[in-house]
Order: structure tokens, then C-alpha cells, then sequence
């Protein structure tokens, strides 16, 4: 196949090996919430306040993945999908945050949701993918100081000690962290994610701790699990400059959105492109941390949907630098977030983090787009996400035919689910959730992947 002629879409051309999941993570699909002794995390606390769910809806019952795994797990082996790729719920497995080594319980229960589910995927052949940390910290270990205490190193190295001895013999495929930049930034700094605090001086612990958790993590893995491919995934978009004044800012904003937390894992320490950042050196850091922030991954994730443009400005201390908006550029394909449709920079995303010499193995560990979705004549027929995807797909195969490690595309996502701090109306799923009866319905674009993956050449009718 060309990347030229999107009409030939052909699996093969990915090679054999080639991973083809979707992504989910807990929260935003379970449900459950105080079933079998699980406690509450951050996002259960966030979301009962007023306000901070645009819809004023919470993750309570969600896609009641908790119960319905089963047939789920059916439905995606019936698309298609060789790989599933889950979180476990920190405080269903400790519902204190802190395991028996700290004081603290595990709730067997938990436990065993996820021995079912885990057996389940094996026995349909799909290979589980575990991420350990998908954003729902502990509410326990929130009131605790969460993410600005160091001491949250040691919690997660007990909750990755007690996930990976509980699962390792049979998950070889763990991830670290989902996207540190976002919980961080977003969850200490700007407040608009769980824990919604918003505070400076939280920022560089936070970012500090994140960093030491993510090697941290890797090698209690390593540790544990000897044969597992160990990585973690980062959110990360190709950034443009608005007008060649803007040079400088959209060096900043890369610095920031796409090196933060790779770098100091490949023993580079945090880029020197953000002054602010020699504040943890000085202020937050001790003896020795800078050797522990890295750490060999076997892989990296990349979640990417949207290039950045960006332009200099004096009103965001710090950056010096804002988004210039789809809208501002009169960009025409834009999704429900209001993210840029720009396939071309799945291909210069991935080149950029290929340039990493200490990176060994790439997987698109997310991507996808939110579209108005209408059920017709109990179909979705939702071209949009088909383009999408395959326009995405494109560049991924355009960057492995440069050479690129790219090994697997993880759609986000397989439900429509619980969408953070947006509450269920974007949807992103290949599967259409109604929310009032959890009825769920194949997507013209599940249709789609189905085709794709079923046959030993496909012609998309799109
Ligand atoms: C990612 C996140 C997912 C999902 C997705 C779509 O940043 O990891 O949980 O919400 O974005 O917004």
C-alpha cells in the first residue's frame, strides 16, 4: 500500500506482528464504584463537587464495565482486536492507597475482578495490556498530601509491587504511567482535573515526584516480572509555530507538552528550555534523584490527536506562550474537544520521538476523536472517526516505512465512556454506549476496524 492512496488500506502492510488494540482506563468505564470494597479515588471526590463536570454527571455507573466484562471482551474479540489495553483502579486493589508494607490492606476482591478479566482476555486470545496509573489516585492518599508528597514514590512502588506479584506470570505488557503531563498539570496546577487543586508551588513536586515514580515503577516491574515489556505513555503533539516570531515559544510549549517526562527517563534531565523547571533541581530535588529518574524502557506509548500551534505571550507566566486555536486559524475539521484534525502530524510526532536514541520500541498507545454521534435506524454511521482513523493510520505506516519502531495502534477508544472532566458527551468510542439502558452499538467505525483486521486485503469503502 501507498501512503498516497488511502483507498488501499491493508493490514498487512503493518507487518505480522503489528499490535492492533483499542485503550481504556478504569474510571472512565467501570463503574462500581463502592462495589466489593473499593474506595473512593481523587475523580469521585472532584466530580461530587459543583461545577467541575461540565454535565454535572459522575462516573457511578459508567459503562458498569465492572459487570459486563464478559460480553464487552466478546465484542471487542468479534472486531477483531488482538490486544486490550486496561488500568487497574489504585484503591480497588488498596483501598487505604497503601499496601500491607505501609500500613495498609489489599482488598482481595479487587484483586480478583482483575484475575477474571485478565483469564477472560487470555481465553479469547487478546493480550492484556495493563497501565498502572490512569489519573485515579486514592482518595486516601490525596488526604495525604497526593502527588506534591515524595512519599507518594513509595506508595506507588507498593501498589506496582503488589499489582505486578498478584499478575505478572501471566501480564507480560505493562505501562507506567498514563500521560504524566495531563494529571499533573492539569490535576496541581490549573485545577481543571481531580484533585482540581491550582497552585504553583505544587507544580515542580509534583512533576518531580511524577518523574521518580515513572522509573520507579519500571524497575519494581523489571524486578517482578523479568520476561514483561515495561513502558509508559506520553501525550505528545508535533508544535508550530504561528508566525516565525513565534520560534521561540513553540520551542518552550515542546518542551513542556512533549520532553518533560521522557527526557529525565532517558537520563537526560528535565530540558533546560524551561527555566522554571531548574526550580526542582534547586528547591525540590535530592542527592541522587537525577541518576533515579532514569530508566531503560522497553517501549514508549504515544498518545497523539491533534497538532499544537502555538504564538509568544506575555499573559502565561512561566510559558510565555499560548494555544492559538482551530477556530483562530479557521481550521474546518475540528472534533467535539475542539481538537485539530491534522493526520500529518502522527507521522512527525513519531519521527520526533524516534530521534531518541534511547528509545527502543514505539506504540501508539492512543488515539481517536470525539464526534457528534446519532443512532439512525439503530446504527452509527460515523464516517468522520472512519477518516480518522484511517487518515492517522496512514502516518503510522508512512513513519514505519521510514524506519520508524513503530509496533502497534491502540484506538482510544473500544466504549464511549466517561470522558474526565467533560462528563459522557464527547464520544470516542468505536462502540456506542446508550448511558440510560447500556445498550451498546457497533459504530460504522468498529465495522470498519473489523473489516480491516479480518481481511488479508481490504479496500475501504471510504
Ligand atoms: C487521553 C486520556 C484518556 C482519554 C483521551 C481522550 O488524554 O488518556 O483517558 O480521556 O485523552 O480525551
Amino acid at each position: 500500500m501507498s501512503p498516497s492512496d488511502p483507498l488501499n488500506f491493508d493490514r498487512h502492510a503493518f507487518g505480522p506482528d503489528f499490535v492492533w488494540g483499542t485503550a481504556t482506563a478504569a474510571y472512565q468505564i467501570e463503574g462500581a464504584v463502592d462495589r466489593d470494597g473499593r474506595t473512593p479515588c481523587v475523580w469521585d471526590t472532584f466530580g461530587r463537587q459543583k461545577g467541575k463536570i461540565k454535565t454535572g454527571e459522575t462516573a457511578d455507573v459508567a459503562c458498569e464495565f465492572y459487570d459486563r466484562y464478559e460480553s464487552d471482551l466478546l465484542l471487542h474479540k468479534e472486531l477483531g482486536f488482538n490486544a486490550f489495553r486496561f488500568s487497574l483502579s489504585w484503591s480497588r486493589i488498596l483501598p487505604d492507597g497503601v499496601g500491607p508494607n505501609q500500613g495498609g490492606r489489599i482488598n482481595e476482591a479487587g484483586l480478583a475482578f482483575y484475575d477474571r478479566l485478565i483469564d477472560h482476555c487470555l481465553s479469547l486470545d487478546i493480550t492484556p495490556w495493563i497501565t498502572l496509573y490512569h489519573w485515579d489516585l486514592p482518595q486516601a492518599l490525596e488526604l495525604k498530601g497526593g502527588w506534591p508528597n515524595r512519599k507518594i514514590v513509595d506508595w506507588f512502588a507498593e501498589f506496582t509491587d503488589v499489582c505486578t506479584k498478584a499478575f505478572g506470570h501471566k501480564v507480560k505488557h505493562w505501562i507506567i504511567l498514563n500521560e504524566p503531563l495531563a494529571f499533573s498539570v492539569l490535576g496541581y496546577f490549573t485545577g481543571q482535573h481531580a484533585p482540581g487543586r491550582r497552585s504553583f508551588r505544587n507544580l515542580l513536586p509534583v512533576i518531580h515526584h511524577t518523574a521518580l515514580a515513572q522509573a520507579e515503577g519500571g524497575r519494581v516491574v523489571r524486578r517482578n516480572v523479568p520476561d514483561a515489556q515495561v513502558g509508559t505513555t506520553f501525550s505528545c503533539s508535533p508544535i508550530d509555530p504561528f508566525t516565525p516570531s513565534d520560534q521561540a515559544a513553540a520551542i518552550r510549549v515542546d518542551a513542556l507538552m512533549n520532553r518533560l517526562f521522557i527526557e529525565p527517563a532517558l537520563g537526560l534531565g528535565y530540558p533546560k528550555e524551561l527555566p522554571f523547571l531548574a526550580g526542582i533541581a534547586k528547591k525540590v530535588a535530592k542527592p541522587g534523584d537525577i541518576e533515579r529518574l532514569a530508566f531503560n524502557f522497553d517501549f514508549v506509548g504515544l498518545q497523539h490527536y491533534f497538532r499544537a500551534v502555538v504564538e509568544q505571550s506575555y499573559f502565561m507566566p512561566y510559558l510565555w506562550a499560548k494555544d492559538v486555536s482551530p477556530l483562530r486559524r479557521n481550521v474546518q475539521t475540528i472534533t467535539e474537544m475542539g481538537w485539530e484534525v491534522y493526520p500529518e502530524s502522527m507521522y512527525r510526532i513519531i519521527r520526533q520521538f524516534d530521534q531518541y536514541e534511547g528509545v527502543k520500541k514505539i506504540y501508539i498507545t492512543e488515539s481517536g476523536a470525539a464526534f457528534y454521534d446519532r443512532v439512525e435506524q439503530g446504527a452509527v454511521n460515523d464516517k468522520a472517526r472512519i477518516d480518522y482513523h484511517q487518515n492517522y493510520l496512514q502516518q503510522v505506516l508512512r513513519a514505519k516505512q521510514q524506519g520508524s519502531p513503530v509496533e502497534g495502534y491502540f484506538a482510544w477508544t473500544f466504549l464511549d465512556n466517561f470522558e474526565w472532566a467533560e462528563g459522557y458527551r464527547p464520544r470516542f468510542g468505536l462502540v456506542y454506549v446508550d448511558f440510560r439502558t447500556q445498550q451498546r452499538i457497533v459504530k460504522a467505525s468498529g465495522r470498519w476496524f473489523q473489516q480491516l483486521l479480518a481481511k488479508k486485503s481490504f479496500v475501504s469503502k471510504y
